[in-house]
């Protein structure tokens, strides 16, 4: 496995969130688009019929003369006006008010310093790979996303994810790979496109199996799966140290453990930092506010981290901003949802959830900044996926982009989103973006 650093982001942006009955990212509903009906090629044209005609019509030799010229250069023009237009086939996509909104850049900005936390790491080490990797890789991954088995991944990861759990499997290689939450498995056969001959454990309550019985499913080959009644055993029981040996694996830091199986990311690190793990993936890496157990993006947002914190003031510039988001974004957060009992904004109105938020536990402003300061303690690398393209060209339409880090293709870049073959893809693909965030982490925690 490479010893990775990267990272194609700056300190600063981050993103959304979600929270989906027990999948994470759920790509769901396709995006809508008012304008898509009403192209260019409606635009009315004089006809050289209607030229005529109307000169037919007209008795004074002179004022025919002086109208006839007229009429010609309109429909002239007309003419000439209409074949300038693109072909309606050509045009690049409508867009709707909510991206015409993104270029309030100064709105988008703002939004950001109110409360876009990214957590830091103790070393201030970045990721190895750059943009640049993250689009070959893109023009890679997307013909073998148009092969996976289940194609409609409905409660599992859409487009976003599946090529960020690609790209890093496929960049780190791992000697294991280890998932916890497979539902159908069709992250199980995204990390087998990564890594071909690389051993998986996977975890997960129901064997993807018994999925196959009712539709697309995907059972791997080369996977010892920990699922059944029998056989199922929840990633923080496992005797890490025994299955590792098994499986010939002496050093667990060359072991990557993705996480989709909505626990607590905190309870879920300290497990992995236990073990010896030292790569870990979380899927669901929910924002403020939102989703269905603590994630590492909720622990950062911090008073004393840039972007992070918030203001309960129901009169507030961040509860402006957010009422005005929410009208565009499905999963943004309106500040009278964000806070709760005696202002507690923290993890959900000041709870931690956990296990599809079958556990809500209330905690201190203070036992959130004492997570943080432990999370600070063994965070080596912290680096969140970015979108892969913005909102104008994937028309997703549940994140809000001020919450992500910059989509590595930019509103606008139709050509190159054709060219890579996204716009093949059904637009329901890409309605299941969270921030993935990929850590290393190293040291020891108590408990
Ligand atoms: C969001 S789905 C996973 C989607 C999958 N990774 C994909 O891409 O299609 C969450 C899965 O976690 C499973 N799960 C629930 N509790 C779990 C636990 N304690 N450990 C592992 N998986 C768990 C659920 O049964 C479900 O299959």
């Amino acid at each position: 496995m490479h010893d990775t650093g990267l990272s194609a982001r700056a300190a600063g942006a981050s993103s959304s969130s979600s929270s989906s009955p027990y999948a994470g990212s759920s790509p769901s509903s396709a995006a809508t688009n008012p304008g898509d009906d009403d192209d260019e090629s409606k635009t009315r044209k004089a006809h050289p019929a209607f030229v005529a005609a109307a000169y037919a019509r007209l008795h004074s030799s002179h004022r025919a003369a002086v109208s006839l010229l007229l009429l010609i250069a309109v429909a002239a023009t007309a003419f000439l006006a209409g074949r300038a237009h693109p072909r309606a086939d050509c045009l690049p996509p409508r867009i709707d008010a909510r991206f015409l909104a993104l270029q309030d850049a100064a709105a988008a900005s703002d939004f950001g310093s109110l409360g876009v936390p990214w957590c830091r790491s103790k070393t201030g080490k970045i990721v190895e790979w750059t943009s640049k990797d993250l689009l070959n890789g893109l023009e890679e991954f997307v013909p073998i996303y148009e092969t996976r088995p289940i194609k409609n991944n409905m409660n599992g990861m859409g487009f976003d994810h599946s090529f960020g759990l690609w790209f890093m499997a496929r960049w780190l290689k791992p000697d294991l790979m280890i998932e916890s939450g497979a539902f159908k498995g069709h992250s199980t056969w995204v990390l087998r496109q990564a890594m071909p001959n690389t051993r998986i454990i996977s975890i997960t309550p129901r064997h993807p199996e018994k999925y196959l019985r009712k539709g697309p499913a995907y059972v791997d080959g080369n996977c010892t799966y920990l699922s059944g009644r029998e056989g199922f055993i929840d990633f923080g029981s496992v005797d890490w140290e025994k299955l590792l040996r098994k499986h010939g694996i002496s050093d667990p830091s060359r072991v990557l453990v993705f996480f989709d199986d909505h626990q607590s990311e905190l309870k879920r690190l300290k497990q992995a930092l236990k073990a010896g793990f030292r790569h870990l993936i979380f899927e669901d890496n929910y924002d403020t506010g939102t989703g269905d157990h603590y994630s590492l993006r909720q622990i950062c947002d911090q008073s004393h981290i840039r972007g992070g914190g918030h203001s309960c003031f129901w009169d507030s510039d961040e509860a402006r901003l957010r009422s005005k988001r929410k009208k565009f974004w499905e999963k943004a957060v309106e500040i009278d949802e964000l806070c709760g009992k005696d202002d507690a904004w923290w993890g959900i109105r000041g709870y931690k959830r956990d296990n599809f938020n079958r556990s809500n536990e209330a905690i201190s402003h203070k036992e959130h900044f004492q997570n943080s300061r432990l999370l600070e303690s063994v965070l080596d690398l912290y680096w969140e996926l970015p979108p892969v393209a913005g909102p104008s060209l994937t028309h997703q339409t549940r994140y809000d982009p001020a919450r992500a880090s910059d989509p590595i293709i930019e509103d606008g870049r139709y050509g190159l989103f054709q060219r890579i073959g996204l716009a093949r893809l059904d637009t329901s693909v890409f309605n299941g973006y969270t921030q993935m965030v990929y850590v290393q982490i190293s040291g020891t925690v108590l408990s």
